[in-house]
């Protein structure tokens, strides 16, 4: 059996093309969603993830605020900005690239954000949200994990949903998406004795470890749901997941191909949270 590929370039161009429209909309009305990104030192890899958030933002119609930080601002100075950017009206979502350099503690900084415009779903009243099921943005990673599931018709409702990674930008909000949807979850980690006697048994396997061919053949089920949001580069310097492709397609029912899969997603649900939080801001100030 060879796998159905989960596209997620074709998906994210979908929901960019929906989010353009009701963009559209929001600014007949006057509102134009923006998101303020802040990007501080100049570690390469930051950059090209800023750039490609900027991008998507005009490429549906949204405003964005690109600011640039020397490595040498001060955790106060960040704290500053972000306080000017939470009290702005005029910007509906704030993303603080990550990581930050060693002298700024990143948990005070995300704790700053306004819970209203924390479109990355990283402050800790989104996660206490996700966690108790109430309304609030979802880490953009997981959810589009999410969206491709359901793209394709898998139902997680009674299904085992293995997910490989503990992170608290990755594997514990999927985890928790995932029993939202009513699966049976397992959460498999590092120190996970036997991970293969776990991922032979899922129906949906999430990878997020960071970890190239962590997920190989042996290890799934045949016919499973394989989400892989690994991001490695080969021997050849070549971009691929966690998951063996080539040998886990043979096995698996659906699978998500590095790249092409999680990441368009996730720049999308990005997209998807701003316009949100704008929709948001425009209802509180209507009401
Ligand atoms: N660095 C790598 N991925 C992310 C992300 O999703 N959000 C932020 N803020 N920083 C990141």
């Amino acid at each position: 059996m060879t796998a159905r590929l989960i596209d997620g370039n074709a998906l994210a161009r979908s929901i960019r093309d929906e989010i353009t429209s009701r963009v559209q909309g929001l600014r007949a009305s006057g509102v134009q969603p923006a998101l303020a990104v802040i990007l501080v030192g100049d570690d390469p890899a930051s950059q090209v993830y800023v750039r490609h958030k900027v991008a998507d933002c005009e490429s549906v119609g949204m405003r964005s605020i690109l600011e640039r930080q020397p490595t040498s601002l001060s955790e106060a100075a960040l704290l500053a900005r972000i306080h000017a950017l939470n009290t702005d009206p005029g910007v509906h979502g704030i993303l603080v690239q990550l990581p930050l350099p060693a002298h700024i503690d990143a948990g005070k900084v995300i704790a700053a954000l306004s819970p209203a415009k924390d479109v990355d779903g990283f402050h800790v009243q989104s996660a206490g949200a996700l966690m108790l099921g109430q309304p609030g943005f979802r880490p953009c990673t997981p959810y589009g994990c999410m969206r491709m599931l359901q793209s394709v018709g898998v139902d997680p409702r009674g299904r085992h949903a293995v997910v490989v990674g503990r992170s608290n930008i990755v594997g514990k909000p999927m985890a928790m998406m995932l029993l939202q949807a009513h699966a049976t979850v397992t959460v498999c980690h590092s120190a996970t004795a036997d991970l293969g006697a776990f991922t032979r048994t899922a129906d949906i396997l999430v990878a997020a470890v960071g970890r190239r061919n962590t997920i190989t053949a042996a290890m799934v089920k045949p016919g499973a749901a394989v989400i892989d949001v690994g991001m490695n580069r080969d021997d050849a310097g070549k971009l691929c997941g966690d998951v063996d492709f080539a040998g886990v397609r043979e096995v698996a029912g659906w699978i998500t191909p590095v790249p092409g899969g999680v990441g368009p997603m996730t720049r999308a649900m990005l997209l998807a949270n701003t316009l949100d939080a704008a929709q948001a801001a425009q209802a509180r100030s209507a009401g």
